[in-house]
């Protein structure tokens, strides 16, 4: 049985100005797939993600987070319907604490989960309040653990070297305890065996979420990705497994810089 639809975006568009940056993007990621969406520099999906998100408003189309729709929801409301995300560049508080981000980001996600429905008064108020602190810090030292950043947990957050601190931000985005992720380039400004760590451990800790993840890497996406989407100035021109997006000729043209035309063969030498 095939699985549901986690997301779904039909027509999606939107100008800046008389630029047409996203120009009707159809895309649907069923639960638990790990989606990957490459395109060039400035096709637009970091602005996919900030309609998806609730950050900017598209001028039309629809998004659909488990069938409902949550069009022009905004990101606080999205983050209570179960999406997450991380930006292209870090945004983890530098002078807090490794534990500190996370908790704040366990924070977020246990009250907006667990209501407070049922258990009036003030002996129960303060249950609730016990019941929810121990969900934080739960939650915050799972994350904690699964970053493999013991070591570091009361170093503030700052002072960790660049791949620790983009694998923080990713563990930020699983603490508030999304369903589904919006991921802006994780590997960003890795190097080779920087990435493909961090892809070996999403995989790992990621397991049980959806994930829509931007990634120039084809090595990362090939690692991931159980379906890759295409996206070419503000349309999505391809989607399929991995290897059969990139032997798509529109593909390699628009993207991989290979003009359309019969493989070379390459054992023949010219004349
Ligand atoms: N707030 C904005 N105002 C005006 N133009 C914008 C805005 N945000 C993005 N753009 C423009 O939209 C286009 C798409 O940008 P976007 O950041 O979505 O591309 P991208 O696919 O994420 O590129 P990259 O791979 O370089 O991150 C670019 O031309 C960019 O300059
Ligand atoms: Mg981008």
């Amino acid at each position: 049985m095939t699985a549901p639809v986690a997301l779904k975006l039909e027509g999606v568009a939107r100008r800046f100005g008389a630029a047409r940056v996203l120009d009707g993007v159809d895309l649907s990621v069923r639960a638990g797939e790990r989606h990957a969406l490459i395109g060039p520099n400035g096709a637009g999906k970091s602005t996919l993600f900030n309609v998806i998100g609730g950050a900017l408003r598209p001028d039309r189309g629809t998004v659909w987070l488990d069938g409902v729709d949550v069009t022009r929801r905004s990101p606080h409301r999205l983050a209570r319907a179960g999406l997450g995300r991380s930006f292209q560049t870090t945004r983890v508080f530098a002078r807090l604490t490794v534990l500190e981000n996370l908790r704040c980001a366990a924070w977020c996600g246990v009250v907006a989960t667990q209501s407070a429905h049922g258990v009036p008064g003030l002996l129960s108020k303060w249950a609730l309040w016990w019941r929810r602190s121990r969900a934080i810090e739960d939650q915050a030292e799972r994350v904690l653990v699964d970053l493999a950043l013991e070591p570091a947990a009361h170093q503030p957050a700052g002072t960790l070297e660049y791949g620790a601190q983009r694998r923080l931000d990713l563990g930020v985005a699983l603490a508030g305890g999304a369903r589904v992720l919006l991921l802006d380039e994780p590997t960003a400004g890795m190097n080779r065996d920087e990435a493909a760590r961090t892809i070996e451990w999403m995989r790992a800790v990621m397991a049980d979420k959806t994930l829509l993840v931007i990634e120039h890497d084809m090595d990362a996406v090939f690692a991931l990705a159980d379906r890759v989407s295409v996206l070419v100035q503000g349309r999505i021109v391809a989607t399929g497994a991995a290897a059969e997006v990139a032997a798509d000729e529109r593909v390699r043209e628009a993207y991989l810089g290979v003009p359309p035309g019969p493989p070379r063969d390459p054992g023949r030498t010219a004349p």
